[in-house]
């Protein structure tokens, strides 16, 4: 073969390699896992695992654009100016604001896109809570449109999180779950691969971290800010005493002299902040026992109630419950991914867990 010809077969086979196929295009496709809450959102990609986790937060400019999604808006959020707020579009477990949850969804869509910029997401699941109305249902399915998926299921997030622990959701037989997050606490009964009974309360992490403000609002005269709370309660909040309470210091504004302001302050005063939120939740599960048919409780009686969602960190709350109610009761492995690698189970097998999608 002369150097011509070889030439010319590099150029044909270059041409037909470069000529896209199907396939091609195809691959570029994702199918996507969402778990969209009120205080994290989280993605999670067919063959790869969750690829990202997020607060649910946006900071906007004048002209309502965004500048900021997820950490970094975060890290303004409570220290803008005038030209800039910061904005959680849910509340209580539903989208509060669509435009913004929209906008919200699409820019960590397209964060997790951004290694392929000719793809689009083809399936989505997105984990919804139990006890939202047939709109709210709606609005999130048409969010889920309206930011690139091409075809939308919903699946409920006891549901998934119950996948996310690895329970056999589709025996017959009863499976307790409690997902203490942000917003909202939900409890569920499962078995065959639906919901026996459930209750949601919206009441959460987020409701703990008003009272915590308030508390020392109204004790101690300090005004602190929203992420102050939330250090006090990772760092030193607890559902139960501890043998050795724990002190750290905050620090915000006096509310008399107007001066900003150093306090210590003790795990003892963040559980009594915390004490009508854990009771609301401790109240809702002894609710959702007393409302269990017999022979689902005698499961219950037997495997113990598993616990997910953020709260579920609170340090002692598995004690607090336990001691409550007199049943076991498990900490889910990593309480905070439960429902997204859940419902990328789901997605994964889609044909196996065809039931449990609405
Ligand atoms: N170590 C911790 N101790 C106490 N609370 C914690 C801890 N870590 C996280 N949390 C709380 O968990 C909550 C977030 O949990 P999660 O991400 O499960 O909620 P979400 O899914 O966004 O909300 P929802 O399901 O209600 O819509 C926050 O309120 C946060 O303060
Ligand atoms: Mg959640």
């Amino acid at each position: 073969m002369s150097t011509k010809e070889i030439d010319k077969a590099q150029k044909t086979i270059k041409k037909s390699n470069s000529k896209p196929s199907r396939g091609f295009f195809s691959s570029l496709n994702m199918d996507l896992a969402l778990d969209l809450g009120t205080a994290n959102t989280l993605i999670y990609a067919r063959n790869k695992g969750v690829v990202l986790n997020e607060p649910s937060i946006v900071a906007l400019n004048t002209k309502n654009e965004i500048i900021a999604v997820g950490h970094e808006a975060q890290l303004m959020h409570e220290k803008t100016h005038k030209n800039i707020r910061t904005v959680r579009p849910l509340k209580g477990g539903v989208i509060a604001d669509f435009d913004i949850a929209e906008k919200m969804m699409r820019e960590m869509i397209r964060s997790v896109m951004k290694t392929r910029w000719m793809g689009s997401v083809k399936k989505m699941i997105v984990a919804v809570p139990n006890g939202i109305t047939a709109v709210e249902r709606m609005a999130v399915r048409d969010s889920a449109e309206n930011s690139g998926a091409k075809e939308v299921f919903l699946v409920e997030e006891t549901i998934a999180a119950a996948v996310g622990v690895g329970l056999d959701v589709k025996e017959p037989m009863g499976n307790m779950i409690v997902d203490l997050g942000g917003g909202t606490t939900e409890i569920a009964i499962i078995s065959l691969s639906g919901i026996v009974y459930s209750q949601s309360i919206r009441i959460g992490g987020e409701r703990m971290n008003e009272e915590i403000v308030s508390f020392f609002r109204r004790k101690h005269n300090l005004l602190i800010g929203e992420r102050s709370a939330e250090k006090i309660k990772h760092e030193i909040g607890s559902a139960t005493p501890f043998d050795e309470e724990l002190e750290m210091t905050t620090k915000g504004r006096n509310l008399v002299s107007g001066t900003p302001k150093t306090l210590l302050v003790n795990s003892k005063d963040v559980r009594e902040a915390i004490s009508e939120p854990l009771n609301a939740c401790l109240e809702a599960i002894k609710k959702s026992l007393e409302n269990t048919p017999p022979e689902l409780s005698a499961d219950v009686l037997d495997r113990g109630i598993t616990l997910t969602g953020g709260g579920a960190l609170l340090k002692n709350i598995d004690k607090l419950i336990s001691e409550s109610i007199d049943l076991p009761v498990h900490i889910a492995e990593d309480p905070l991914t439960t429902v997204a690698r859940g419902t990328g189970i789901i997605l994964e097998n889609q044909e196996d867990y065809q039931s449990v999608l609405i």
